[in-house]
């Protein structure tokens, strides 16, 4: 405990030093969650951590999350220095969607605007016309499906298909998955319903189908924050990152949160979901990152910065 208490008080001067600010993600370690709040941060969901930077004048940017967020900062901020805890921390929805792959999926559905998921490289989302986040993703494809567009969209299967189901449009998927979310189970979250009977089930849309129709609301994760404190149930069963019981707890203290099972055959499995690559955001690799740049700053390509760019703006204009 003295040794984080060390680190943490490093890494407040060095954050002044450096003119930078922590830009965290709801799924990071508690720790880090709360040093972002400490320091002038923010903690936030995927939406909210690109605003945020994009807003805020310091020149360096430190983004605790993982890659594709890191380079959503650098896209939009090109002229400020984007750093990351480690440069190792990426998604599988990024890794299962590769730039040419996903370009030739394109290429054979040119009558379709394309729709890719934050959680995507920037190589990807230069070849898109549209950026969503999970807050986001129901809007913006309602708004082109009243436009009477078809729509091809990446990666994640279980949220495009939850997009699907949800407006009707016409969509065909690219077939990803989130390793974290893709292991709730459905018939273990029925069991723990009935144990539960007053809670209320919150889901994140990258979830199978069978565990989202379970839920009492489905959405991202500040989404699923704010249903936490509005809903009036007084238990609440949470399909998605544990490290969003960090947040949930603060803001309803009297509040209880329990975790979706993410074992098979009625076996809950506790603390299992947590990503793996948000967990390697600690506090020494913080400290790291802010005291040698070396290893730790993200670079976009010029040509493609300009092309994802499009997109990017695209979506945080739609979602003012
Ligand atoms: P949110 O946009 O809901 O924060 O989700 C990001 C993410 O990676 C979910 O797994
Ligand atoms: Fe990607 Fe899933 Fe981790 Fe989110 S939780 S960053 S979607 S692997």
């Amino acid at each position: 405990i003295d040794d984080k208490q060390a680190y943490k008080a490093r890494i407040k001067t060095l954050l002044q030093q450096k003119d930078a600010v922590l830009v965290a993600h709801y799924y990071t370690d508690p720790e880090i969650q709360a040093l972002a709040e400490e320091t002038g941060g923010c903690v936030s969901d995927s939406l909210e951590m690109a605003r945020f930077g994009n807003a805020h004048p310091a020149k360096t940017l430190i983004v605790a999350g993982v890659k594709f967020m890191g380079e959503t900062a650098k896209i939009l901020n090109p002229e400020k220095t984007v750093l990351m805890p480690t440069l190792e921390a990426t998604c599988s929805l990024d890794l299962g969607c590769p730039a040419d792959a996903f370009a030739a999926f394109c290429d054979a559905h040119p009558d379709r605007v394309v729709v890719v998921y934050a959680n995507t490289s920037a190589a990807v989302k230069a070849r898109a016309d549209w950026v969503v986040t999970s807050s986001i993703a129901l809007d913006v494809v309602e708004h082109l499906d009243s436009e009477g567009k078809k729509i091809l969209w990446g990666p994640d299967r279980h949220l495009g298909a939850y997009v699907q189901t949800q407006t009707g449009a016409d969509m065909v998927l690219w077939q990803g998955a989130c390793i974290v979310h893709d292991e709730f189970k459905a018939n273990a979250l029925a069991e723990l319903k009935k144990q539960y009977p007053d809670a209320a089930v919150l889901v994140h849309p990258e979830s199978p189908a069978n565990v989202v129709d379970l839920a009492d609301a489905v959405g991202s994760t500040s989404q699923l924050i704010k249903a936490s404190q509005t809903l009036p149930n007084s238990t609440f069963i949470v399909a998605t990152d544990r490290g969003i019981f960090y947040k949930m707890q603060q803001a309803m203290p009297d509040k209880t949160f329990i975790e979706a099972p993410t074992g098979g055959n009625g076996a809950t499995c506790r603390s299992c979901a947590h990503c793996p690559w948000m967990a390697m955001n600690g506090l020494q690799a913080i400290e790291a990152a802010l005291t040698d740049t070396a290893g730790h700053e993200i670079f976009v390509d010029a040509a493609l910065r300009e092309q994802a760019l499009v997109p990017l703006n695209r979506m945080l204009g739609f979602a003012k």
